[in-house]
């Protein structure tokens, strides 16, 4: 019987050589004649060990990695077709700690399955879900979604059984469905990863979705960065109208879902879901005033249901386990899991999918191994570029969307970014506030002017220019950001800024930098005669 061989084709593995790893395994089994079939698979989501490459032997699949090109030829020297030992031997990749002590729900599938093998897919419990939902009325399959305690992946962490049954309870005989996979947090990737690795169960997300609200079409409105995802989506979108789980009569239920994928542009703010509808419909990404919200005025003025990627592909595991069994994971108002992305400064980045409670020391530390750089973590920002700075005094917070907002803090989607002693936190505040200014869509004056006056009063702190009448000034107009402005962006961005000087009052206390040296060899001019 031939023998299997994984290496991923996820974006991360192919960064760091995967395609290459994968031609060099074609060769050698040309060269060898050896009976094996490559299997190009999602992530496991062990970025520091990628290329993670296994291999399918009796006692389970056994993982090599990092794994070159170079490493390949010895690599079949030693036997590894068979499982045996290497320098870059592993052990049984399910017994890796890191992996070992998950709770894989949303990500079961990935990295195990070929992503675009729709036997495979159905082989792991793929379409069970859709299953029991074409038995199921529309307002049962609500109902599961509500019992799940499923809270939007996306940020805001709203009730998803709640935004289907306002979709739900319109008369419209046109709504939609409307996946947002813009994904533009800072140190986040699994919506990229699920996407890459396991396409079908968003599909059988948005799916199962339009039965339970009644629309009859879907977008997956995806991160212009994401070109692989792009191919991948495409293709299983093909395939599943090929095999009739997309089209006019989904699955043999009679109901029609129809799919796509349109590419973004590049901008931030289109991943807040007003700006996401308008760029959409073909226009310049610009927030909406709500109300109406888009469940009731979304998508070409028609009601719809906007989620995030990782809370539509949970919704599968939720109608074939019930609604039930996803409750029983997490703590508090946060049910289920929640895919932890650990990044940054850390010395094993990846995707820790575990129930809603475990703290944030736990996630970097007992996953995370602490910081990459192995000198004293000083600083971590949760939930993306609108989210606080913790010190370590916070570190032991469990990663609960209470318990993060009591200490002024957001689990946004599930980024976790690290930084050692090394950070400067009036340069971070200073960053964040830039970035607000470079990505605000404009459309409001708290966030448009704000962040840009926002820019210069930091600098004149870092430059100890009236310290303290700018730092006033400075609590004065976040306060009139937070107040005033029309989204999240200009409202929130006020988060890592505040936290900043909360939290790291020092790094706003600080000489000021001396001013930098031009010498001649530094000119635009001397430099054009080298
Ligand atoms: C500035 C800004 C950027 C956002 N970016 C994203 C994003 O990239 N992906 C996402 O799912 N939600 C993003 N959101 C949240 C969306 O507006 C919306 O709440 C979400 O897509 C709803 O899906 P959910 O309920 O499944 O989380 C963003 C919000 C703001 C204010
Ligand atoms: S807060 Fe910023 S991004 Fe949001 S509507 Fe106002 S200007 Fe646009």
């Amino acid at each position: 019987m031939s023998v299997k061989v994984y290496v991923p084709c996820d974006a991360a593995a192919v960064s760091v050589g995967a395609d290459a790893v994968a031609r060099a395994i074609a060769e050698q089994i040309a060269s060898r004649r050896a009976d094996v079939s490559l299997v190009r698979n999602g992530s496991r989501g062990m970025f520091w060990l990628e290329p993670l490459v296994e291999v399918e032997t009796p006692r389970g699949r056994v993982a090599y990695g990092p794994v070159s090109a170079d490493s390949v030829p010895g690599l079949f020297d030693s036997g590894f077709l068979e499982g045996k030992t290497h320098k870059l031997y592993l052990g049984l990749t399910e017994e890796i700690p890191f992996l070992k002590n998950q709770e894989r729900l949303t990500f079961a599938r990935c990295g195990i399955t070929d992503p675009l093998s729709l036997s495979d897919y159905m082989a792991h419990g793929g379409y069970r879900g859709l299953e029991k939902a074409i038995k199921l009325t529309p307002e049962a399959i609500v109902e599961e979604v509500s019992t799940s305690g499923l809270r939007g992946r996306g940020g805001a962490g709203f009730p998803t059984g709640i935004k289907w049954r306002t979709v739900l309870n319109t008369s419209d005989d046109q709504k939609y469905i409307v996946c947002n996979a813009d994904e533009g947090d800072s140190g986040t990737y699994a919506d990229r990863m699920i996407m890459e690795g396991d396409p079908f169960v968003l599909i059988e997300g948005m799916t199962i979705a339009g039965m339970a609200v009644g629309a009859t079409s879907g977008y997956i409105y995806l991160r212009s960065e994401y070109p692989n995802a792009f191919r991948t989506l495409q293709r299983a979108i093909e395939i599943a109208y090929s095999k009739g789980y997309l089209g006019a009569d989904v699955a043999g239920s009679g109901k029609r879902f129809d799919l796509d994928v349109r590419m973004g542009a590049g901008a931030y703010i289109c991943g807040e879901e007003t700006s996401l509808l308008e760029s959409l419909e073909g226009k310049r990404g610009q927030i909406r005033f709500k109300p109406p919200l888009p469940a009731i005025k979304g998508l070409f003025g028609k009601p719809t249901v906007v989620n995030n990627v990782i809370s539509l592909a949970t919704v599968p595991i939720i109608l074939d386990k019930g609604g039930a069994y996803y409750r029983d994971f997490g703590m508090g108002k946060s049910r289920g899991t929640l895919t932890i992305q650990l990044a940054g400064n850390i010395k094993h980045g990846g995707l820790v999918e575990k129930a809603f409670g475990l703290t944030l020391r736990q996630a970097i530390y007992d996953y995370g191994g602490g910081t990459f750089s192995g000198r004293p973590l000083r600083a971590v920002q949760v939930g993306g570029p609108l989210g606080a700075y913790f010190p370590e005094s916070l570190l032991d917070t469990p990663l609960d969307y209470e318990a993060f907002a009591e200490k002024k803090g957001m689990l946004g989607h599930g980024g976790v970014v690290v930084f050692d002693d090394t950070v400067d936190l009036a340069h971070q505040a200073r960053f964040a506030m830039e970035f607000c200014a470079v990505e605000s869509c404009g459309k409001c004056t708290p966030c448009r002017i704000g962040s840009t006056r926002g820019v210069e009063v930091i600098d004149k702190i870092i430059a100890n220019q009236d310290r303290t009448q700018n730092l006033e000034l400075l609590a004065d107009l976040c306060e009139v950001m937070t107040d005033g402005s029309l989204c999240a962006l200009g409202g929130l961005i006020p988060f890592p800024v505040q936290s900043a000087i909360r939290h790291f009052p020092e790094d706003f206390d600080k000489p000021a930098p001396p001013p930098p040296v031009t010498s001649p060899g530094n000119t635009q001019e001397s430099r054009s005669w080298t």
